[in-house]
């Protein structure tokens, strides 16, 4: 049921298309998935294997997600369709269910950080900040900014990909970019922050040959990277044969990797110049809420400017990811059922509004989809894509990576199409073989209670 091709929208500048894709990578994950991974991961052992994961896997799926986005020039349904055949259509489905639970669950978390920033203007940071958190997390206050803050996603998505996706990444991004290393350049100031340098910089041997840290490794660059979840994918398909493909997933996987380092030289600094490193490595969700809010607490009026300036970039990275993903589920509706953008993007965000009310009102829901949505599912979604980009298509692929890539990476795509066909898939694969597992105890923890 494939819509009659209308032209298709497209981004205006190259930067902007690199700034939207790297808004869509850099995100919470960055500031709070990073942070807390690498205090669990031995610190500096988890960021050097992060690197290397970054670059062996990262890119070349990347790549991989562009290749078959500009080739399709559809989202990921019409695009796996046109580039791998029918039967592929049903996976691109998977894909928008995959961005529905995402952001069911990433919109609350989104919604905390607004708070954090609105409460911070009005009174500061509570002195409690772990019952304060309680009461954030869950019930009808996460629910109305759940709600507040698809509102205003939706309302960038309507405008489409010039007029509001791209426009709002060239503004927030380098906003971004200038709090994140501002409040990194303060947190050099910080009396007993240098413990905190240390762990973060410092690599821990054992740590480096753990396994499980790998792995994490892997499935933070992934979810960091936006991977396996059709954004990268979706943002290539409104782009031209001009564009230099492997250049910018480059620029767009080094921007990322930036911003989640120097988020982390403004967190371990912070949490050890108070002491407050047990708080980090607590739970998944709530640690960087609890501990961060705490030290802005006890810093006084300097620690409410700072606090409120990190949660200003949690929120505007949150945003521009939540962005990519609606676009993902819009553009999969207006491609399939010819529906109109405004349309297609309202009734998407109503659906994904909906979902996140259970998330909103349960930490253990939300850390469950977590774990089946934003690991599992995506790992799938990775696989997905070096199986059709390196295997089924990959001829067609390699070409269109080719096609506007300067001499120099035009040389780099046959390479990295191999890196996509023989390293990528084992690596995942095992990787989804833990996840399987670890998903499986994770909903049986659930469903015991
Ligand atoms: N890539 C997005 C993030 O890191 C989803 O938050």
């Amino acid at each position: 049921m494939a819509a009659a091709s209308v032209s298709r929208e497209a981004f205006g500048s190259r930067a902007g298309f690199i700034l939207a894709a790297a808004g869509s990578a850099v995100g919470l994950g960055n500031m709070w998935r990073f942070s807390y991974q690498a205090s669990e991961g031995g610190g500096a052992a988890f960021v050097l294997l992060y690197v290397v994961m970054t670059l062996v896997l990262g890119i070349p799926i990347m790549l991989g997600e562009f290749g078959i986005g500009r080739r399709g020039q559809r989202s990921p349904v019409g695009s796996l369709r046109r580039v791998a055949g029918p039967a592929w259509a049903v996976v691109g489905y998977g894909f928008a269910v995959v961005g529905v639970l995402i952001l069911s669950y990433y919109s609350v978390i989104a919604g905390w950080t607004v708070r954090y920033a609105i409460e911070a203007i009005i009174h500061g940071f509570p002195e409690d900040a772990g019952t304060h958190f309680g009461k954030v997390a869950s019930g009808s206050g996460a629910i109305a900014f759940h709600v507040g803050f698809m509102t205003v996603t939706v309302l960038v998505v309507m405008a489409g990909i010039k007029g509001g996706i791209e426009r709002a990444s060239l503004i927030l991004m380098p906003a971004l970019f200038f709090i994140v290393v501002g409040l990194a350049a303060w947190a050099t100031t910080l009396e007993g922050g240098g413990a905190g340098y240390e762990v973060y910089l410092k690599p821990d041997l054992d740590e480096l040959m753990n396994p499980a840290v790998w792995r994490a490794a892997a499935a933070q660059a992934f979810f960091s990277l936006s991977l396996g979840m059709g954004a990268m994918l979706t943002f290539a398909s409104y782009l031209g044969d001009e564009f230099d493909m492997p250049e910018s997933a480059t620029i767009v996987a080094f921007t990322d990797f930036g911003v989640a380092f120097v988020s982390g030289l403004v967190v371990f600094p912070v949490v050890f110049s108070l002491g407050l490193q047990g708080a980090v490595g607590e739970s998944t969700v709530g640690a960087l809420f609890i501990a961060l809010p705490g030290a802005f607490d006890a810093m006084g009026m300097v620690g409410h400017f700072v606090g409120l300036f990190f949660f200003i970039a949690l929120a505007v990275g949150a945003l521009t990811s939540a962005i990519a993903v609606l676009e993902v589920i819009t553009a999969s509706v207006i491609d399939e059922f010819g529906v109109s953008r405004r349309n297609a993007a309202l009734g998407t965000a109503a659906v994904v509004t909906i979902i996140g009310i259970l998330p909103a009102t349960s930490l253990d829901a939300l850390g469950l989809m977590d774990k089946i949505a934003g690991e599992l599912l995506l790992l799938g979604g990775v696989l997905t894509i070096a199986i059709v980009a390196a295997w089924v298509a990959r001829s067609t692929i390699q070409d269109e990576l080719i096609k506007g890539a300067s001499p120099f990476w035009a040389k780099q795509v046959p390479r990295i199409v191999l890196m996509l066909r023989y390293v990528v898939p084992p690596i995942v694969a095992i990787v989804l073989i833990f996840s399987v597992r670890e998903t499986i105890a994770a909903v049986g923890k659930f469903i015991g209670g």
